[in-house]
This record gives structure tokens, C-alpha cells and sequence, in this order.
């Protein structure tokens, strides 16, 4: 007997109880082996099935969404970052693209206050030296790092994320939160201890800590350039659990090699997976595998949502996530 539910080409591997629940639900192709799909595969898959279920990684182009004849109806992106989709293209051919928000809110906002806690403690640094044998026991001036709680941290993109930042900043650590997203309505931010500033100049200036949470777009390709990293204070510390090119790394680079800031600590790349080689070789930043999901528990929430974008488009329902 044939199965005549949703085919739905899911392309990297998923958390078992994701992949289980797939299964029941959709024709599910699944990759056991978990590499990549080649743009060609990814073309095949928007000829031949119903749904695609693509993560962050995968590039959904304008030509692989305008492939023809083509049978996909709907993207359900693993991830709530969608920049690795061609979403003006997949409106225009009516294809519906959605994501993943909220689930991972906590997660990445627990990997942020993570990289922050790293880079001013210099806690990378440390751990290199002791699995090098090199420690050579403790005194008084070794390895001094700097003082989070107390100091003022600088929120860039006051969404989901950049608040739950700001919360823990305020709540966990007293520190002084601002930040600079001009749609976000005063009465949230103050909700989660953080004061506007009119510009990102202004909260660069101030901040002895910055953290990036804006999604990446056009506009915000490069925004970390090297004036504004000019703006910094010496001492200040840069955070980026958002999207790699939100930042100039080769500025970045020659801003941590010169000490026009002190430290960064860095969870995505501009060009994943590879990361510039200068930045691996200075010990003032921190450099993680784009691990902000990266919970047993954020990443199973991620697939199930995912699963619940595609249950609703199937059954005649406008999905809740629907970002195209
Ligand atoms: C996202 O969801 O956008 C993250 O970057 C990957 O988990």
C-alpha cells in the first residue's frame, strides 16, 4: 500500500525522539548519515516532495526555490534564524517559509552570559594553559581578568534573546543594562532592566560589555565595522551569539590584535565553518562552534515545533511561525 501522507525531506540528522515523531507523522526522508545536501539534492528534494525541513546551514536559494517543475509547498526552517533562506523569493512563488522561535530563547541566552563570563575571566586562556602543563601554580598577579557583575552591558537587538540577556544581566549579575532597538516598546525594556539609548554609538560608548542580538539582514551586515569598534572603550568586551556578519572579523581582528578592545567572544563566524585563521592564533577571544541551541532540550523543542509548523500547513491552517 502506498503512503500517501506529506513526503518531507528533513536535511541534516535530528534528535531520536524528533526523528521518531517524524516518522509517525509525514513520508519522512531522513539523512542517517548527516552530510550536507548538495544544492543539486536540495533541488531534487523541492521536485520531489511536499515539505523540506532544512536547519540553518543549509542554503535555500532563489534558484533552488524556483526550481521547475517543483512540488514543495512549505520550508519549516530548524532554527530561529532564517537568513540561509531566500524568503523574498519563496513569498513571490508562494511557497511558505516558518521557524523556530522561542524554544531556544533561554539557551542562547544562557551561551551569551557563557561567552561573557569566558572572555572576562579569561577562561579559554586558562583552560589552554593547564591542559598545556604550562601552569605553574598561583599568585597574586596571574592571569587577572576583569569584573562582570556590577559593570554596564551594552544589548544591540533588544528581541527575544537580547531581553532574556538582559534579564539574567540585571537580575544575576547586577549590571547596568542598555541597549539600542528603537521599535522595542519602553514598558518591555524596562520589564527586563534595560534603559534605551538614542543610537548604537551611544550604547558603545557607555558599555564595558556589548552583546549582539540582531537578526542578520542587509542592513546589519557589517555593523560591528571598524568605526564602530573605534567607539569602544579599551577595556570593553565584545559578544556575538547572533550571525557571524553582523561583524567585520578582519576589523575585528586588527581591533583585538591592536588592543582597541580588550576581548570578544564569538559563537558564529561570517563564513561557517571556517574561521578566519588570525582570530584562532590571538588568545583575547573566545571562539565556540555556533553552540547557542546547541541543549538536548532546546534542540528536540526546535524539531518539534518544526513538526508542528508542517502538521498545521497540512491540515489547511495558517502555521504559527510563518515567516513567508
Ligand atoms: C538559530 O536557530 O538561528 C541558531 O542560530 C541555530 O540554532
Amino acid at each position: 500500500m502506498s503512503d500517501t501522507r506529506p513526503i518531507v525531506v528533513v536535511t541534516r540528522q535530528l534528535p531520536a525522539p524528533v526523528e521518531r515523531h517524524a516518522a509517525g507523522l509525514f513520508d519522512v526522508r531522513l539523512n542517517a548519515t548527516d552530510t550536507p545536501l548538495t544544492a543539486e539534492q536540495l533541488g531534487e528534494a523541492m521536485r520531489t516532495a511536499d515539505a523540506l525541513l532544512p536547519t540553518v546551514t543549509d542554503a535555500i536559494t532563489a534558484a533552488i526555490l524556483g526550481i521547475s517543475p517543483r512540488r514543495v509547498r512549505i520550508v519549516a526552517n530548524f532554527g530561529v534564524g532564517y537568513n540561509n533562506i531566500d524568503v523574498a523569493t519563496a513569498r513571490s512563488l508562494g511557497i511558505v517559509v516558518t521557524n523556530t522561535p522561542d524554544v531556544l530563547t533561554d539557551d542562547t541566552a544562557d551561551l551569551a552570559m557563557t561567552l561573557m563570563l569566558m572572555a572576562a575571566r579569561r577562561a579559554g586562556e586558562g583552560e589552554r594553559l593547564v591542559r598545556a602543563g604550562a601552569w605553574t601554580g598561583w599568585r597574586p598577579t596571574h592571569m587577572l581578568g576583569t569584573r562582570v557583575s556590577g559593570k554596564t552591558l551594552g544589548i544591540l537587538g533588544l528581541g527575544r534573546i537580547g531581553r532574556a540577556v538582559a534579564k539574567r544581566a540585571s537580575d544575576g549579575f547586577g549590571m547596568r543594562v542598555i541597549y539600542f532597538d528603537p521599535p522595542v516598546p519602553i514598558g518591555e525594556a524596562r520589564a527586563c532592566g534595560a534603559s534605551p539609548r538614542e543610537s548604537i554609538e551611544d550604547v558603545l560608548r557607555e558599555s564595558d560589555f556589548v552583546s549582539l542580538h540582531m537578526p542578520a539582514s542587509p542592513e546589519n551586515r557589517h555593523l560591528m565595522n571598524a568605526d564602530r569598534l573605534a567607539i569602544m572603550p579599551r577595556h570593553a568586551i565584545l559578544i556575538n551569539t547572533a550571525r557571524g556578519d553582523v561583524i567585520d572579523e578582519a576589523a575585528l581582528t586588527v581591533a583585538l590584535e591592536r588592543g582597541t578592545i580588550t576581548a570578544a567572544a564569538l559563537d558564529v563566524f561570517e563564513r561557517e565553518p571556517a574561521v578566519n585563521p588570525a582570530l584562532t592564533k590571538l588568545e583575547n577571544v573566545v571562539l565556540l562552534p555556533h553552540l547557542g541551541s546547541a541543549t538536548t532540550e532546546a534542540r528536540v523543542a526546535m524539531g518539534e515545533r518544526a513538526l508542528t509548523n508542517l502538521e498545521t500547513f497540512f491540515s489547511g491552517t495558517p502555521p504559527r511561525d510563518r515567516v513567508a
